[in-house]
């Protein structure tokens, strides 16, 4: 599919006042999306486990306007109160989108949003959000076009989210999304999420993450920026290739559920994400000291245990300890007695692998 498939064209239908609401999960990724081009667009393809408990819950209201006008009309509200300070983000994102939703000027939009974990955790709501609100417009578009079918609605949904945050283009289904081109991958894109396609092995049902919250801060340095960053990186096109690399390995890794080289892809992606960092002109830093504390005693519990905890990083100092079903009571022993202490405050977030977005 091109862009083009995703221009919305038949208008006929008119549409009251109405309201739809969705709940969007966040995602962890196993091979990270680190550096992109013009346009939204992946520099190397990733995948990722849908999550569950950690979401965004957001109610959309719609209003035709009467008289046509030029610009966006639309309140935000975050959890219960007005979000002035987060307007430009969507001002942007809409301006990026209306070509494929030519309608949202004909509205005034009313965006009531929340999170399910706790405001400033270092949990990025870009990838939950982003996609709860996709998922909002694709059902006024829908309202708009009966001929909508779940199957374009989500693809569509997928496409938009990439356009406020790469990352929330997998955050509509679950429980395991590809997203960006990769030649072993049938189906996959550049411009949307899709369900992982291939045969999952039983020991990744289920598979549960427990994320530390190791520092609650504003980061130094954005996504964004990191991403920017990326261009003229003396490692660039290599750890792109690399990207593509594990994603095939990972391919077998999923069909045979061979844990020890799952370990072994999953954690060398959370190191080359900080390495690519560190490595960067600018360089940054987005661990601290508690989040290494953390990998060191993952790795000597591991060691003495043969369990098959592993860690992975986001683009930050928290860490998400990810371990099979079968393994839960020892490993979750394991973090309370182990690692909560190096959590700000002890709070950390018990979360699962989870199956997509929901209609509310
Ligand atoms: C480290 O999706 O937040 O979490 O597209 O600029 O909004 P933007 O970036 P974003 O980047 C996420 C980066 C990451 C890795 C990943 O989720 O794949």
């Amino acid at each position: 599919m091109t862009e083009k498939d995703f221009i919305f064209r038949n208008n006929s239908t008119s549409l009251g006042a109405g309201k739809v609401k969705w709940k969007a999960p966040s995602n962890i990724a196993l091979v990270k999306y680190w550096g992109k081009k013009a346009g939204q667009i992946p520099a190397n393809p990733s995948i990722s486990f849908t999550l569950d408990a950690c979401s965004t819950t957001t109610t959309l209201g719609f209003v035709p306007r009467n008289t046509p006008s030029d610009e966006f009309s639309f309140d935000l509200w975050f959890e219960g109160k007005p979000m002035e300070g987060f307007k430009p983000k969507i001002e942007t994102f809409f301006k990026r989108i209306e070509p494929f939703l030519p309608f949202l000027k004909a509205y005034h939009f009313t965006i009531e949003t929340s999170n399910s974990f706790p405001h400033s955790s270092g949990i990025a709501s870009s990838a939950s959000g982003f996609a709860a609100l996709a998922l909002c417009l694709m059902d006024v578009e829908k309202l708009l076009n009966a001929e909508t079918t779940e199957a374009y609605l989500k693809k569509k949904a997928s496409f938009i989210a990439r356009l406020g945050s790469g990352s929330a283009a997998r955050s509509i289904e679950g429980d395991l999304v590809h997203w960006g081109s990769h030649d072993g991958t049938i189906g996959s894109s550049d411009l949307f999420g899709i369900k992982y396609p291939y045969e999952v092995h039983g020991n990744f049902k289920n598979y549960h993450d427990t994320i530390l919250l190791v520092d609650k801060g504003q980061k130094q340095v954005s996504s964004t920026v990191g991403h920017e960053l990326m261009h003229d990186h003396p490692f660039a096109a290599r750890r792109f290739d690399q990207a593509h690399e594990n994603l095939s390995k990972l391919k077998s890794v999923f069909k045979n559920g061979n844990l020890t080289e799952f370990i072994n892809i999953v954690e060398s992606e959370a190191l080359t994400l900080h390495a690519m960092m560190m490595t960067s002109q600018r360089y940054f830093i987005l661990m601290k000291p508690d989040t290494l504390e953390i990998i060191n005693k993952i790795w000597a519990f591991r060691e003495a245990s043969g369990t098959h905890v592993c860690f992975t990083l986001d683009a930050g100092a928290n860490v998400h300890v990810l371990y099979p079903e079968e393994e839960k009571e020892e490993v979750y022993q394991f973090i309370q007695n182990e690692l909560v202490a190096y959590c700000e405050n002890g709070q950390y977030i018990c979360d699962r692998i989870g199956f997509g977005a929901k209609k509310m």
